[in-house]
């Protein structure tokens, strides 16, 4: 029997997609497949913003054909947009022929969700429960070697005024550090070459004494060949602390995503972000004084409500000033439930379409300048994958731009040292000049 799982969204559901894997391993599905030949199909969804959740829909749309064709077909829809409220029976509404809705918080219930739907016939919604994940002690299956992801923390109680997730992961909580610290050691030992720890707020993460700084000191101070990364960090969070122990640990990747969201700080109150532009620079020049290679990559929202065209050019100073390595940028998107979507003052989409094209083009300036620099350096990256239709290999340097190169054996997962011959846009192409 094959499985098929559809992810959308963030590092947090991709890895929960490698652990529903695992459960449907234990089920009795062997292999992965394409959506056609497959005896289970899981979506696992994404509601951050609009735009996610069309995709869902649409795509769901699509498999109600196959639903038709295949007797037996499974089709089961989890993730975050199954736990938004009101979502579930508008699914099962406008999709009759999904057979089970399971929610994020009990990823290990889901082997008995299937089981029953095997020995009944009628749909299975299972969306909310006692349990929270923390321990679920699932086997995932990993899909993204040299890379794992190991989560410390779920949920997340910041409940900035535009965000979803606090509703639908509900409220932090941390793993025991000895887990997280076995889990690594495991993976260190299996030959991953790189290792993320998630968290929606990884400053909060906190198992009695052991709070998020020492966590990735420890994590660092594994013994192997292997580099770590961390998301997400918060502005309000920000500690030396953290600085500290990234400067004393080679392992610890020079590179921090903190996502600003605006350079007003207008704005910035109203999306209850808890700090200031002045800040959040303080803290970028503290962060470079220290560890002056470390690349920075944030989050914008452009079109949050009430936003006046002044507050969005605050934006774009900011990003001129903070220098960021790359950036993530999303138009804002109303999320039912949420404080902001309350708000009076919605910025006209034609607006908010204009200001994204700005940033974008200002990001991708300051992304490609950067890039240039690099034209005649060695850099070493962590080689990731195979470019089939480029016929190089790929993968990131610890700052996490990405490099492109020949070799006539297989590279992945080895660390190799690239000369730099020209850059293009956010990609570096390069010649071996060695391996770690
Ligand atoms: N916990 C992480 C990730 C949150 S989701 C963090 O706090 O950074 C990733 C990004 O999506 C956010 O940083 C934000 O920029 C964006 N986002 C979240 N909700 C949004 C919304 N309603 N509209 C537009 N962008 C949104
Ligand atoms: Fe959402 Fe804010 Fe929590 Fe990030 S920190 S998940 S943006 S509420
Ligand atoms: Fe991630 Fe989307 Fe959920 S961004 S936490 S999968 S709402």
């Amino acid at each position: 029997m094959k499985y098929h799982i559809v992810t959308y969204g963030c590092q947090m559901n991709l890895h929960e997609s490698e652990k529903i894997a695992g459960v449907l391993r234990g089920e009795g599905y062997t292999e992965p497949s394409s959506a056609e030949e497959a005896d289970i199909i899981v979506f696992n969804t994404c509601c951050i913003r609009e735009n996610a959740e069309n995709h869902v829909f649409g795509n769901l749309g699509a498999l109600k054909k196959l639903k038709r064709q295949k007797k037996g077909l499974i089709i089961a829809v989890g993730g975050c947009m199954v736990r938004e409220e009101g979502k579930a029976a508008l699914l099962c509404e406008r999709f009759p022929f999904i057979d089970i809705l399971f929610g994020t918080h009990d990823l290990s219930a889901l082997g008995e969700l299937i089981r029953r739907k095997r020995a009944e016939r009628k749909k299975i919604v299972s969306v909310r429960g006692e349990r929270e994940e923390t321990e679920d002690g699932i086997m995932p299956v990993r899909t993204s070697y040299p890379n794992a992801w190991v989560n410390i923390m779920y949920g997340c109680n910041n409940f900035c005024s535009y965000c979803i997730v606090p509703y639908v992961r509900g409220r932090e909580r941390s793993r025991r550090a000895e887990d997280v610290m076995e889990e690594v050691r495991a993976l260190v030992r299996e030959g991953y070459r790189e290792i993320t720890l998630l968290g929606q707020n990884v400053d909060s993460y906190r198992d009695g004494g052991v709070a998020f700084p020492e966590l990735l000191e420890r994590v660092a101070q594994v013994e192997g060949d292997f580099r770590v990364r961390f998301m997400t960090s918060h502005p309000k969070d920000f500690t030396e602390e953290l600085i500290a122990v990234m400067k004393r640990n080679p392992k610890v990747c020079n590179h921090l995503h903190l996502p600003v969201q605006s350079g007003s700080n207008r704005i910035l109150s109203l999306m209850n972000r808890r700090y200031t532009r002045e800040k959040y620079l303080a803290e970028l020049e503290l962060l470079r004084r220290e560890i002056p290679d470390c690349a920075v990559t944030t989050d914008i929202i452009v079109g949050f409500p009430t936003e006046t065209e002044e507050e969005f050019r605050e934006t774009l100073s900011l990003v001129e000033e903070a220098d960021f390595a790359s950036a993530f940028t999303f138009i804002y998107s109303p999320r039912t439930g949420t404080k902001a979507a309350a708000l009076d003052g919605r910025v006209p989409d034609e607006v908010s379409k204009e200001r994204l094209a700005r940033l974008i083009e200002l990001v991708n300036e300051q992304t490609r300048r950067k890039s240039a620099q690099y034209t005649g350096k060695t850099v070493e990256i962590l080689c990731e994958d195979r470019d089939e239709k480029k016929g190089l290999y790929l993968g990131r340097d610890q700052y996490g731009r990405m490099g492109y190169f020949e070799s006539a054996t297989d590279a992945v997962g080895a660390f190799v040292q690239l000369r730099i011959d020209r850059a293009n846009g956010i990609s570096l192409y390069g010649t071996e000049c060695g391996r770690r």
